[in-house]
C-alpha cells in the first residue's frame, strides 16, 4: 500500500492535487484503497483538458463571431404525407430507436428520486416514464415491431431507475427491449483554482458528465453495439422532462431520411421562442456550422433583437428533440468526443476541507462543474435540418416545482392539447376566459397519438366545467 500512495501521491503532487490526500492519516484501510482507486479510475488528461477549456471559453458578451438564424423547414401538406411514408418505411424496418436522456433527479421539483418516476399527466398522474412506454407500446403495436429504449441514467438513480422499471413490469414493454446506460462523471473543481473538491476525507466529489456524455455511456454500455445487432441506424433522442415528447415521429424521421436536405447525422425540432427571457436555448449558426447557443450564453442583445417580420431574430427555441445517426454517434465516440466541448457551471456546494479538516457549507458559489452538451454534435453533421414543430402539441416540460415549466403548467397544456383533439371530433369543451380548456383531460398514447386515432363513437358529446376525463 505504502508504495502505491508514495507513487500516486508523486503523481498528485505534478499535478497541483496533492490536497486530495490530505485526511489520509484519518483514514482506515479501506477507506485508503478506496480513494487509492478513485484517483487511479479518473480520467486525468480529460481532466486537464476540460479546465483548460473551460478557463479559456468566451463569455457570451466575447464571443468574436457572429451568429446567424438557421433556415428551418415548415413542410406543407404534400411534404408532410411524403416524409411521413418516408418515415413510417424505417420505423416498420426497425430502423429506428428510442433513446431518453433521465440522468437527472427531481431536485428542483422537490421529488426524491429520478425524475423519470415524477406523476406528470393531468389526471391518472401517470410517471413520466409510462407516458413514454406507452407511446413505445403503441407505436410496436401499430408497425408490429419492437421498438428498443435505451434509457440514460446516472451513478445517483441507475438502481432506483432499474427498480422502478421492474416493479411496474416495464409498463408491458418487452424486458429485453429496454436498456439503461449508466453516464459517466467528471471530478468537481475548486471555482478560481481548479484544485479538485472531495466531498469527504476520503472521496472526491463527482458529477455527471452532462447529457453530451450520453454518447460515450451508449458505447461504454454496449447500446451501439446492440443497436447494430437490431439493425438499428436512427438513435431519436429526448428529454425525460417532457410529457409530449414524441419518441417516435414518422414526419421528422422522414425528414431525416430524406437524402435532399439530410446527411441523415443529426435532425432537430424546434419551436417558436417568443419570450427572450424564456430559458431555452436557439438554434443558430456560427461561422455557417449549425449548431444550439443556451440561453445562458446568448447576449442580451441577441435574445432580444426582432428580425424584419417582428419575431425574435434567434426564435428557434431548441425542445431537446434530436435524431442522430448511430453511425454518426459512433464516429463522434471514436473521436474520443474531442470535438465537443466542455462546458461549466458554477454552483455552491458543501465540501470536506483538507486544511481545515472538516466539512464546509459555503456561502456563495464556490465549485465549477463541467459537462457536455448533446447539440454540440450538431455542428459535425455535414447537412443537418431543423423541423418546425407547434409548441402546443410537443412541448410541456416539467422543470420547476412551480411557476414557469412546472407540473401545474405541464398538466394544463396536456389538458388543452387533448381538451382540443375532442373539440376536432365535436365534442363540446368548456374553455376559461384565457382560452384553456376548462377540464381535465388525459388522452393515453394507448388510445391515440393524435386526433385521428380517436373513434367518434366512443367518445362524450360534452365535457363539464371542472371535470377530468381520462380516455
Ligand atoms: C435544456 C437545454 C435547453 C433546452 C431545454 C428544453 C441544456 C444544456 N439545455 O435546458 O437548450 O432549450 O432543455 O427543455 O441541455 N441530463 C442528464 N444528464 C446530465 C445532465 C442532464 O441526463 O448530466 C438530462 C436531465 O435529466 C434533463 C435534461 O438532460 O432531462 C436537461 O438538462 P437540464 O440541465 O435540466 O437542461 P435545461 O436547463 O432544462
Amino acid at each position: 500500500m505504502s508504495d502505491r500512495y508514495e507513487t500516486i501521491r508523486t503523481q498528485l503532487e505534478a499535478r497541483g492535487q496533492s490536497h486530495v490526500l490530505g485526511g489520509w492519516s484519518a483514514l482506515n484501510a479501506e477507506q485508503r484503497s478506496n480513494l487509492l482507486d478513485q484517483i487511479d479510475a479518473l480520467p486525468w488528461n480529460e481532466i486537464d483538458h476540460a479546465w483548460k477549456m473551460v478557463q479559456a471559453a468566451p463569455g457570451p458578451e466575447d464571443s468574436s463571431s457572429e451568429l446567424e438564424p438557421p433556415e428551418l423547414c415548415m413542410p406543407d401538406m404534400a411534404m408532410r404525407d411524403n416524409l411521413r411514408s418516408l418515415g413510417e418505411e424505417w420505423i416498420a424496418a426497425g430502423r429506428v430507436a428510442a433513446f431518453t436522456v433521465a440522468g437527472g433527479q427531481g431536485t428542483r421539483l422537490g421529488w426524491n428520486g429520478p425524475k423519470g418516476t415524477y406523476p406528470a399527466t393531468p389526471v391518472s398522474g401517470k410517471p413520466l416514464f409510462a407516458c413514454f412506454a406507452e407511446q413505445l407500446l403503441a407505436t410496436s403495436r401499430r408497425y408490429g415491431i419492437e421498438v428498443p429504449w435505451y434509457i440514460l441514467t446516472s451513478p445517483e438513480n441507475d438502481a432506483a431507475t432499474r427498480n422502478f422499471f421492474l416493479d411496474n413490469k416495464c409498463f408491458g414493454l418487452e424486458r429485453n427491449s429496454i436498456m439503461l446506460c449508466m453516464q459517466g462523471t467528471m471530478p468537481v473543481f475548486e471555482q478560481g483554482t481548479g484544485r479538485l473538491m472531495l466531498s469527504s476525507p476520503d472521496r472526491i466529489a463527482t458529477s455527471p458528465d452532462g447529457h453530451g456524455g450520453s454518447l460515450s455511456a451508449l458505447q461504454r454500455s454496449g447500446a451501439l453495439a446492440d443497436m447494430e445487432v437490431r439493425g438499428v441506424d436512427v438513435i431519436s433522442y429526448a428529454q425525460v422532462d417532457n410529457p409530449l415528447a414524441r419518441m417516435i415521429d414518422p414526419v421528422f424521421i422522414g425528414l431525416h431520411a430524406d437524402e435532399s436536405v439530410s446527411s441523415a447525422e443529426a435532425t432537430s425540432k424546434m419551436v417558436e421562442k417568443t419570450d427572450p427571457a424564456e430559458r431555452v436555448g436557439v438554434f443558430a449558426r456560427r461561422e455557417g456550422r449549425l449548431g444550439v447557443v443556451e440561453y445562458s450564453d446568448l447576449t442580451s442583445a441577441e435574445s432580444e433583437s426582432a428580425g424584419p417580420d417582428g419575431r425574435l431574430r434567434f426564435h428557434a427555441g431548441n425542445i431537446a428533440i434530436h435524431l442522430l445517426g448511430r453511425s454518426f454517434v459512433e464516429r463522434i465516440v471514436g473521436e474520443g468526443q474531442s470535438g465537443l466541448p466542455w462546458h461549466r457551471a458554477i454552483k455552491a456546494m458543501s465540501y470536506w476541507d483538507p486544511d481545515a479538516q472538516r466539512m464546509v457549507d459555503p456561502e456563495s458559489p464556490n465549485v465549477l462543474k463541467v459537462e457536455r452538451f448533446i447539440f454540440d454534435v450538431l455542428r459535425h453533421a455535414e447537412r443537418s435540418a431543423v423541423l418546425a414543430v407547434d409548441r402546443a402539441v410537443e412541448f410541456a416540460p416539467i422543470k420547476n416545482a412551480e411557476g414557469q415549466d412546472s407540473p401545474e403548467t405541464s398538466r394544463r397544456l396536456q389538458s388543452d392539447l387533448h381538451g382540443l383533439w375532442l373539440e376536432e371530433c365535436g365534442v363540446d369543451m368548456p374553455r376559461d376566459d384565457q382560452g384553456h380548456v376548462d377540464a381535465s383531460v388525459e388522452i393515453s398514447p394507448l388510445t391515440a397519438m393524435q386526433p385521428d386515432d380517436l373513434h367518434r363513437n366512443d367518445l362524450p358529446s360534452h365535457v363539464d366545467r371542472g371535470a377530468s376525463l381520462l380516455l
